[in-house]
């Protein structure tokens, strides 16, 4: 479903990818683990399109993505859930909603496709005409998540979804993000809790200094002795 081969982005004169390849097949989820400013956020940006990459390729359904606009990407199924749950603080839940298919136009599949939302996250509904900076950090984690799934994605990025969450929160979102995939969306994960990012998924990649280091099943990475010790805590 998305390939990516031999990627290279930069900030300026930092290299922070290189030759980064990766695939997610339909139908998985696939985490990206690694420390900090290992690469993880540099590869979604690329993927969604908000960071043009300076070589290599991205494909998603056979499309060459690789320099497609933010908008064509959304537009194809690809949502990104950023980091840091941002969501639009002086907006409401609603408009923060309504800005998740800002490239929709038939009004009545988008009141659907809120209700839809709302009836996932009832604490959203309830709070639907509030600001969305007055909410709590657990719920805008899940207007960030709710806003991502308005576009009916086929895959959907998302980046950290746990960091600084409570861990009741934690484990609630880890479990909404399974259910996303197990009602068939496509899901590649961002996470530095890299034990929970790989009991739970299909496939993991290891990211180190920009440079994919390792991969492989979830179980495969979990029983690596590296991994163990500089991931896992020996
Ligand atoms: N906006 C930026 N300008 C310059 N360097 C950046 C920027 N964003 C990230 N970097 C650098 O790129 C590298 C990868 O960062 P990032 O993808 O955010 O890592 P991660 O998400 O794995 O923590 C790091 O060395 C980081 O310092
Ligand atoms: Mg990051």
């Amino acid at each position: 479903m998305l390939e990516i081969d031999g990627l290279d982005c930069c900030y300026g004169k930092v290299n922070a990818l290189r030759a980064v390849s990766l695939t997610v097949n339909q139908g998985e989820l696939v985490t990206l683990i690694g420390a900090n400013g290992a690469g993880k956020t540099t590869t979604l940006k690329a993927i969604s399109g908000l960071l043009p990459p300076v070589g290599g390729s991205i494909h998603f359904e056979g499309e060459d993505i690789t320099q497609a606009s933010a908008k064509r990407i959304l537009a194809l199924g690809i949502a990104h859930c950023p980091e840091g749950r941002r969501v639009f603080p002086y907006m409401t839940v609603q408009e923060n909603l309504e800005m998740g298919c800002y490239l929709r136009t038939d009004r009545s599949a988008l009141t659907e496709d809120m209700e839809r939302i709302f009836t996932r996250f009832p604490v959203l509904a309830e709070r639907r005409s509030q600001m969305a900076g007055t909410l709590s950090g657990g719920e805008q984690q899940m207007l960030a998540i709710g806003r991502a799934l308005m576009s009916r994605p086929k895959l959907v990025l998302f980046d950290e979804p746990s960091l600084g969450l409570a861990p009741n929160l934690v484990e609630r979102t880890f479990d909404i993000i399974m259910e996303i995939r197990a009602q068939g969306t496509t899901v590649l994960m961002v996470e530095q809790n890299a034990y929970a990012a790989l009991e739970m998924c299909d496939r993991s990649y290891l990211l180190e200094s920009g440079q994919v280091a390792l991969q492989g099943t979830g179980q495969d990475l979990l029983d690596d002795p590296h991994v163990r010790e500089a991931y896992l805590g020996g």
